[in-house]
């Protein structure tokens, strides 16, 4: 069996470089916090392995967000990364059949292809308002299929599924004996009321978050897995034990002071989120060559360059970086058309937002067909 090679994130901002970046909305979290205001003495912590499942007081704090799950149902990972990971690697054997709902975050169909799975995706469309097709899920579902991944709020998108729909995937897991999981990573950033978390509501669920996007914090590398099912959490924990035996005590008690916090960081990150969509949506109105879907949820949302407009996407990219030193995250990171691009509204500050917003215009009313610009034509 030859193994899909996964592939590189060359083009993350952080491979460019931050510095090289004037105008970052490409992101897809809340600013990203500094340390200070961390109430933690670094030398009094014993640089000793830490315990294989987690601070035991950080696993009683993830557990306040997920009703009836004691604080043994949750394994804390090296962000929501290693716990999509740790699931696959646990679950997944070659030809095993997963459905992943499409676009999404690349390592959710990334890690079952590579381990030789089938996978079916589950698109979302444009023209459906990226809303999940529950009819076509229950299609996809067979005996062979062995897990349903979904991500929710949804990145690229920003829509979110009801809670009805989420009783409805549940039940489609029960019925055929399947996993479902259950990407919570922007579950705190919401426009309404936030899903409850799909562990509490079964057995079959296996809930991923992460202290990355709601938390902004993402350089501590802090996420988790939270499951009734605690016989396979124990199978979680021998793949994880073998990645990195144990998560920094350093981020462990970084992340405990964070969520200690929680409440009073997860409002200013919505406020951020919500003060910076209005930047957005007013923009959006006065797009004539875009489109969106409004997004519900998270802190992104995935325009796209109107069919009937005749534009060089190429140099539209190009124009954004090269002149404008403005990025955001094409299609193609989402294995989506490059008409389509991720704007991460809720990361820069407001006039970061305003600015890359009025680049991304400037750069497509250049790379349009016909376009008269002299310095577009000398330079592009
Ligand atoms: C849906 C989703 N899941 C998981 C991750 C990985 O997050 P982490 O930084 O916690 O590894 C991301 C990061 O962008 C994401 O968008």
């Amino acid at each position: 069996m030859r193994f899909k090679r996964m592939a590189i994130e060359r083009e993350s901002p952080e491979e460019y470089g931050y510095g090289a970046i004037d105008y970052n909305l490409s992101e897809s979290s809340v600013p990203d916090r500094y340390l200070r205001g961390i109430d933690i003495d670094l030398g009094k912590i014993l640089m000793c392995y830490g315990h294989h499942w987690g601070q035991p007081a950080l696993r009683e704090q993830i557990a306040e967000q997920y009703d009836g799950l004691p604080f043994d149902q949750i394994l804390v990972t090296g962000g929501a990364a290693e716990a999509l990971f740790v699931v696959a690697a646990t679950l997944l054997k070659p030809g095993d059949h997963v459905v992943v709902e499409h676009p999404n975050y690349p390592s959710n169909y990334e890690v079952p292809r590579s381990l030789g799975c089938t996978v079916d995706v589950l698109p979302l469309h444009f023209e459906a308002q990226f809303e999940l097709d529950v009819d076509r899920l229950k299609h996809l579902v067979t005996p062979q299929t062995k897990l349903i991944s979904l991500t929710h709020p949804h990145n690229p998108t920003g829509t979110m599924i009801s809670e009805d729909t989420l009783e409805a995937v549940i039940a489609i897991a029960e019925s055929s004996d399947t996993f479902l999981i259950f990407d919570e990573t922007y579950r705190e950033l919401t426009f309404h009321a936030k899903l409850p978390t799909a562990a509490s509501l079964s057995p079959k669920a296996i809930s991923i978050s992460t202290l990355s996007k709601a938390y902004g914090c993402p350089g501590i590398r802090i996420g988790w897995i939270a499951m009734r099912n605690t016989s396979l959490l124990e199978s979680f924990l021998a793949v994880k034990e073998q990645i990195n035996i144990c998560n920094s005590v350093v981020d462990e008690k970084i992340a405990l002071s964070v969520l200690e916090r929680k409440d009073q960081l997860i409002s200013d990150g919505n406020a951020h989120v919500q003060a910076n969509f209005e930047v957005l949506s007013d923009w959006m109105k006065t797009q004539t060559d875009l489109e969106y879907i409004r997004p519900k949820g998270g802190a992104v949302c995935f325009p796209r360059i109107r069919e009937d407009m005749e534009v060089d996407v190429r140099k539209f990219y190009r124009l954004l970086w090269d002149r404008y030193k403005t990025f955001v995250g094409p299609g193609h990171w989402f294995e989506q058309d490059d008409r389509y691009f991720r704007i991460g509204y809720g990361w820069p500050t407001r006039q970061e937002l305003a600015t890359g917003l009025e680049n991304i215009a400037m750069a497509l009313d250049e790379a349009k067909s016909g376009h008269s610009s002299r310095a577009a034509r000398r330079d592009f």
